[in-house]
């Protein structure tokens, strides 16, 4: 099938691809399916099967044999930029990732590019080798983290409550920090440029702590590098949809959709639907918004919230999803039922 047909592409193009409508889900592939923790095991640490194709095409794949999405994501993570421009980063068992941690201040060093795209050439094998294993129908989307959610993980050298590393040295120096997300918005657009020509056909980036972002500070730290991200990778690759993840920002997602030339939006489950589907929908595409607990608890509950999202945003550009990645306590038979209740 041609990238222009497939579900999710005209969906992300701005057409209304029709009752079902195209789903897939964040963290499709991961630890709430046995499969993916025996190759976790099998990998030996999560870098390792970030990094190697052959384990990368397998996680990717395994959440598409088990449930038919319309799309898969590449298998890999945000935090691997940072990796490649030269931070240490390592995946801390039971906890999460660490990286040793900026100091205000801090500069990146100058931007090898060759030695950048070296470090991530098994991310690009990996969208190529998924072009090639991938079921006609299903839609192959890359990734990559937004510059301040990376500089967030980047300044705290971890996961950090309020993000207030980032926050202190946005006011402390906003000079060099400034530099850092323009550094790295340069970095990302070269990388999902390079996703692009190995065959990622849609790209998201995702913006996850965004909601720490104070007005001003939104417009500089989020608005304007994702713009010149999507104007980059536009340069090159003008007919590839983009999705950002502006994730928890309220009202500002209308500010996101039309300022940055996104095609589209992820929409975290705080958002009402029905707004959703007055100010963003005329701009661009909606993708959203289960709350990842239904994952956990099935039933009833979880179907009522089916029929609320689908009826307000199904009769627009929508893709089904939830508001964030699935968690390692859900329950697969809770994603089949989803499948089953949006598909009939
Ligand atoms: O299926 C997919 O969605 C593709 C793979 C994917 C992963 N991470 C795999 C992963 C994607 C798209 C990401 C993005 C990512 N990584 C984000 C942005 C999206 C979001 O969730 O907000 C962020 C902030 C990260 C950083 C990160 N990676 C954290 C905070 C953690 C620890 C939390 C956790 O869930 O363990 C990771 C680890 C990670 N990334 C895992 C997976 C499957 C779990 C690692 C393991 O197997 O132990």
């Amino acid at each position: 099938m041609k990238t222009d047909d497939k579900l999710l592409l005209r969906a992300i193009r701005g057409e209304n691809a029709g009752s079902p409508p195209p789903v897939w889900l964040m963290r499709q592939a991961g630890r709430y399916l046995p499969e993916y923790r025996e190759l976790r095991q099998k990998a030996d640490g999560f870098l390792n099967l970030c990094y190697t194709p052959e384990y990368a095409i397998e996680a990717t794949m395994q959440p598409i044999r088990r449930f038919g999405f319309d799309a898969s994501i590449m298998f890999s993570d945000i935090l691997v930029v940072p990796h490649a421009l030269g931070r240490n980063v390592w995946f801390e068992p039971g906890e999460g990732p660490r990286l040793d941690p900026m100091n205000i201040g801090n500069a990146l060093p100058v931007f090898d590019e060759d030695a950048f795209h070296s470090h991530l050439k098994p991310v690009y094998e990996t969208v190529a080798g998924l072009r090639e294993s991938l079921p006609a129908e299903t839609a192959l989307i890359g990734f990559a983290g937004a510059p301040w959610t990376l500089a967030t993980y980047m300044a705290a050298g971890r996961g950090k409550d309020e993000q207030e590393h980032a926050r202190k040295w946005m006011f402390t120096d906003p000079d060099s920090f400034a530099a850092l997300i323009d550094g790295l918005a340069d970095a990302v657009a070269q990388y999902l440029i390079r996703q692009i020509d190995s065959g990622a056909e849609v790209v998201q980036i995702f913006d996850s702590w965004a909601s720490a972002l104070a007005p001003n500070a939104f417009d500089r730290y989020c608005i304007a590098p994702t713009k010149k991200i999507v104007e980059t990778v536009r340069a090159v690759h003008p007919n590839t949809p983009i999705m950002g993840f502006p994730r928890g920002c309220g009202a500002s997602y209308e500010q996101f959709i039309r300022e940055t030339g996104v095609d589209g939006v992820s929409i975290d489950q705080g958002m009402s639907p029905d707004w959703a589907a007055n100010a963003l929908q005329p701009h661009g595409a909606v993708q959203g918004n289960l709350d990842p607990m239904h994952m956990i608890v099935g039933g009833d509950a979880m179907k009522r919230d089916v029929d609320r999202i689908v009826s307000a945003l199904g009769d627009g550009p929508f893709v089904f999803n939830l508001g964030h990645g699935i968690t390692p306590q859900a329950d697969s038979a809770n994603v089949e039922a989803l499948l089953k209740h949006i598909r009939g």
